[in-house]
């Protein structure tokens, strides 16, 4: 072709071989990016993941209210105070998070976590009301009950309202759902997280599950026997301790989450309708039963879960005259 005017044939040859080189290179890279597209492709997206009628949106913004990044890690992001949340929801579940968030003051106890199994949106969510189905389910929910259940905890009481919980908990759903290359990675074997429990325990078949949802399925039973010998009053103190109660209640008068239960029986308390109430027994039982029902001044509503399921009237009769001791 154009070699006839003297042009070097080879040159145009590698300029053509050069071209098709180059073709072929943008060719693998359109390619290869529309590959990395589509792992994507299926991902949670915030507005559609809801947990108990709240959105995940609506859920980070409590999240950022509350300033949680301050110190948690989530999605790779914050600070290393507390531990990661990234993936909490998977872990340990919705109804351990609802019996852990409102309640910062102590680590949920079994009992705590079958009466969030009561809510409807924590028993959809995790698609059982059975608590040692749940934690089948979820190990981490287990290994946090077995490790720690009603222990002190160094996560600080924060004022959260039902509402805002309910939000937060479809805020980690939505973060537990991400695709994130396997972030957080798995702790070594030799590490503890900074909440105390065994690195990498949590995850689904280590193996600990087994143990720790026999050790709770079995540890309700001797400690109920043990105390229906004893008289009614150290019956109540070990039934609020096995119900986790005290992680929302102090023994003396000091606020926590609800009012502190010293010397609260027989006197007068003053409700959110701003009438007056002598704290009887009926009204004792009303509190624990449907704590809805009266509000105290001050206070929150639908924060105390409702007990009414879970307390038959021999321990009805223990939990008052404990509370009637303080
Ligand atoms: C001042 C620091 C601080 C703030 C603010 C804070 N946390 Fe925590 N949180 C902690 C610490 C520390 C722990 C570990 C507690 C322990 O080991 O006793 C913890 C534990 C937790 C756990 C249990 C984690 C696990 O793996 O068992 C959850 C869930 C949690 N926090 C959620 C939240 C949310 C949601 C917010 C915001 C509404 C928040 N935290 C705000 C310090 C904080
Ligand atoms: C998640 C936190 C939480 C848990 C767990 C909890 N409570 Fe409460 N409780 C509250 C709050 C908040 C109030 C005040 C608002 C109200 O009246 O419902 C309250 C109110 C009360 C009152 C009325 C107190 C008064 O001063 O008039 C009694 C009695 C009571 N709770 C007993 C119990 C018992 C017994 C248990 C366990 C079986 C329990 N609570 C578990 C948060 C909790």
């Amino acid at each position: 072709m154009s070699c006839l005017n003297g042009t070097d044939c080879r040159e145009t040859a590698k300029r053509r071989a050069a071209l098709a080189v180059l073709a072929l290179m943008l060719a693998i890279f359109l390619l290869l990016s529309a590959w990395s597209f589509l792992p994507s492709r299926g991902q949670a997206v915030p507005d559609e993941i809801q947990y108990g009628g709240a959105g995940a949106v609506e859920g980070k913004r409590v999240f950022q209210a509350y300033n949680c990044m301050g110190c948690h890690t989530i999605v790779g992001n914050g600070a290393y105070l507390g531990p990661d949340l990234t993936r909490i929801h998977a872990d340990a579940g919705a109804a351990w998070l609802a019996a852990f968030l409102p309640s910062a003051g102590g680590w949920p106890t079994p009992a705590a976590v079958r009466v969030q199994l009561q809510n409807p949106a924590a028993r959809e969510d995790a698609g059982t009301a059975d608590l040692t189905a749940y934690l089948q389910r979820y190990p981490g929910a287990a290994e946090r009950l077995d490790r720690r259940g009603g222990q002190h905890t160094l996560m600080p009481n924060l004022p959260l309202n039902a509402r805002e919980v309910t939000a937060l908990i479809a805020f980690l759903k939505y973060t537990a759902t991400l695709h994130t290359e396997g972030w957080p990675p798995k702790p070594r074997e030799d590490r503890r997280m900074p909440n105390g429990l065994a690195a990498g325990a949590s995850s689904p078949g280590s193996g600990a599950a087994g143990p720790a949802v026999a050790v709770i399925a079995t540890a309700a039973a001797p400690a109920t026997a043990d105390a229906q010998a004893q008289d009614p009053v150290a019956r109540g103190r070990q039934l609020v301790s096995d119900l986790g109660c005290v992680a929302c209640h102090a023994t003396d008068q000091k606020r926590t989450v609800g009012p502190g239960w010293g010397g609260v029986a027989g006197h007068a308390v003053e409700l959110a309708d701003g009438t007056t109430v002598t704290a009887d027994e009926a009204y004792l039982v009303r509190s624990i039963r449907q704590p809805d029902a009266q509000i105290v001044a001050g206070y929150p509503s639908h924060v105390m879960p409702s007990y009414d399921a879970l307390i038959d009237e021999a321990d009805m009769k223990a939990i008052v005259a404990y509370l009637s001791s303080l």
